[in-house]
């Protein structure tokens, strides 16, 4: 076990974005950038996000936060920010919000390239003056409020992380929040936070804090989803949802696997985090089974299950309820890119986690299975 270290201070609860006025005054902002995305805005969960503040005039909003962030996106946030001289950052959204907020808050005291801080750079550099960040999830998902990184599409087409374990000085979690999010989103985003606690907990690293923060967090997703999904009013599971997605992104810094080196490499085409996961989770756990049996019976138990329940399929009946694609040709991917999309995921962190390393001849295999 090498380290663990949970680092983000966390509000959580229904009503709990009432705090944001407190946190901006503690962490001495005066004149923050809110980074969200249209669509937050015109749903009314932005207003609903900074109702605590009351009226501000002439208030610094960055809305054109792209579905997956990209290099571009940050340079013209940050220009935004420098232009209005804002000194702290807010982001307020799903996933995509978040690390734009949190990328654009390393790239505010440098002068570098994005890429120099990026960690498959052969020697990321170190982030120094980042102004402070606080962010306010409005999906229940990626966790990127407490994790530890911003995913971002780089100009050189890699999508990979920026280490910034640092610059957010609070989490505020209010399901509150998420109660206007669509079926179709809380099923994709509901999935990726699933696959983080199911990923964390089959990676080989030793962190058994981590393992059992996974299996909790596992626990709460698989039995609320579809009640989020059927009912996006239900409060008492988009409270159970939020906790989840928290928790599979504070236990991933023990690694994640073959789900998330794929859905990186074919993120950076463009297609959603969330419902990648969601298609390959069946097929990367089917074939990494032979590797884990033992972890499988505990997520059967978890899971209130027979011991020797199949757990691939557990996870691909749960894909068809929720509605959500079945195979990448949903999506319109084509099988003539899958070579590239396997070196590109055997280049990907989250591979050196996977239980077993795969090749490239066995990423392209589970690519033509996940079809
Ligand atoms: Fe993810």
């Amino acid at each position: 076990m090498a380290i663990l270290s949970f680092n983000t201070k966390v509000h959580f609860g229904h009503g709990e974005r009432a705090q944001l006025v407190n946190e901006l005054r503690l962490n001495n902002i005066k004149r923050p950038l809110f980074v969200t995305d249209a669509g937050v805005k015109t749903a009314g969960v932005f207003a609903q996000a900074i109702e605590s503040l009351g009226a501000i005039p002439g208030a610094v909003v960055f809305d054109q936060t792209p579905p997956n962030p990209t290099e571009d996106a940050v340079e013209a946030c940050t220009a935004t920010y420098h232009a209005n001289q804002c000194d702290g950052i807010v982001g307020i959204g799903g996933g995509a919000s978040l690390d734009l907020a949190k990328a654009v808050a390393v790239l505010c005291g440098q002068s570098a390239p994005l890429w120099e801080y990026c960690n498959r750079h052969p020697q990321p550099r170190p982030i120094t003056k980042a102004p402070p960040v606080i962010l306010m999830p409005t999906t229940s998902g990626t966790g990127s409020e407490v994790g530890r990184s911003a995913v971002i599409i780089f100009r050189n087409g890699i999508k990979a992380g920026i280490g910034c374990p640092t610059v957010v000085k609070a989490a505020i979690c209010d399901p509150d929040l998420t109660i206007k999010l669509p079926p179709m989103m809380t099923a994709a985003s509901g999935m990726d936070a699933l696959a983080h606690c199911v990923e964390t907990f089959c990676s080989p690293a030793i962190n058994p804090p981590s393992d059992a923060i996974a299996m909790d967090g596992l626990k709460r997703l698989f039995m609320n989803i579809e009640r989020a999904y059927e009912d996006g009013t239900d409060l008492h599971a988009r409270w159970n949802m939020m906790m989840g997605a928290l928790e599979g992104a504070i236990c991933f810094q023990k690694g994640l696997g073959a789900v998330h080196s794929v859905s990186h490499a074919l993120g950076a085409l463009g297609y959603h985090h969330g419902t990648l996961n969601a298609i390959m989770l069946p097929h990367v756990l089917r074939v990494n089974a032979p590797h884990i049996s033992d972890k499988m019976t505990t997520m059967a138990t978890v899971l209130r299950m027979p011991a020797d329940a199949d757990i691939p399929t557990v996870f691909a009946r749960l894909n068809e309820r929720l509605g959500l694609p079945e195979g990448l040709s949903d999506l319109g991917i084509d099988p003539a890119i899958f070579t590239a999309i396997a070196k590109a995921a055997l280049a990907d962190n989250a591979h050196k986690t996977n239980p077993y390393a795969l090749t490239e001849a066995d990423y392209i295999k589970l690519l033509n299975a996940a079809l």
